[in-house]
């Protein structure tokens, strides 16, 4: 059973006059990777196939983030009626595919595998959560609050079979901080960055790595607060084995909120500059 269903949503409550034009792009593309899921639980159910209770789960989870993808392309297309999610996905999924073929987890180990999609739940937990209290929008408000909630159960699910598989695995503090730092590190891989592609840019312009990276993180870091980073760091200090609340966990989270900060006005400088240059490039055809 799912915990919410898409007809539930007051979709008729939509209010254009508070759209956030920042944000529309952002919800176009978690609508891709949102979509993708089935992917992940054919990765997921190889990985684990011995496994029928994680593998019944994982069949599960699929369903509630294939929902999850449905309800923000169907946000898309009322923020921005000439949207066409459907030929936005055909095109995200015709040029970005996840590796299926694995025996083993691709993360070294099953508690690896369980670590790095504790990451992914309490990226996904902190930026729903984040968005929607940004959003003024009452029909996104409340597709952000449903979709968070879910997240932070994926989040438990995934950390209790990690405990499991960690009992009999014995997984290093070392390595599990190794798989911890890297998925995150894979934020600005090509996974978000070709989703902002597929889903906002002419479908004859190539794709550019660099430029779509810097078009999706310079808008989306803009809408986290401490409090949500001060929420994620407690998520993925207990996921590789520390004391979520403590001196550590939030010295952790100043520090990451300074170097998101960072982060956030060097991908806003580089935002301007292109907006600036496609001025300029306007002005000189005009
Ligand atoms: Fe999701
Ligand atoms: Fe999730």
């Amino acid at each position: 059973m799912k915990h919410w269903h898409i007809e539930e949503i007051s979709w008729d409550k939509f209010d254009a006059s508070r759209l956030d034009p920042e944000i529309v792009p952002l919800v176009k593309a978690a609508a891709m990777v949102e979509r993708n899921a089935a992917d992940y639980v054919t990765y997921l159910t190889r990985v684990f196939a011995d496994d029928p209770d994680f593998s019944a789960a994982a069949e599960h989870w699929g369903v509630e983030e294939t929902q999850h993808g449905d309800a923000l392309g169907r946000w898309g297309m009322l923020a921005d009626p000439g949207w066409d999610f459907a030929a936005a996905f055909a095109r995200y999924r015709a040029g970005y595919r996840i590796q299926l073929d694995a025996e083993a987890s691709i993360r070294g180990s099953r508690t690896g595998e369980l670590i790095a999609r504790c990451m992914v739940e309490t990226g996904t937990s902190s930026y729903y959560t984040a968005l929607g209290e940004a959003t003024e929008e009452p029909v996104l408000k409340q597709v952000c609050r449903l979709i968070a909630a879910d997240e932070y159960r994926h989040f438990k699910l995934f950390y209790d079979h990690m405990r499991r598989y960690l009992a009999r695995e014995n997984l290093s503090f070392v390595k599990r901080l190794r798989v911890a730092l890297g998925r995150i590190g894979e934020t600005e891989d090509d996974e978000l960055a070709f989703a902002f592609h597929s889903a906002n840019e002419p479908a004859d312009m190539p794709y550019d790595h660099e430029r779509c990276t810097t078009a999706y993180m310079g808008r989306a870091i803009g809408f986290y607060q401490f409090r949500h980073i001060e929420r994620g760091m407690g998520m993925i200090f207990k996921s590789i084995g520390l004391q979520p609340r403590g001196r550590v966990s939030d010295m952790a989270a100043k520090a990451s909120w300074r170097l998101l900060q960072w982060r956030r006005d060097r991908y806003r400088l580089a935002l301007a500059k292109v907006a600036n240059e496609n001025a300029t490039r306007l002005a000189r055809a005009a």
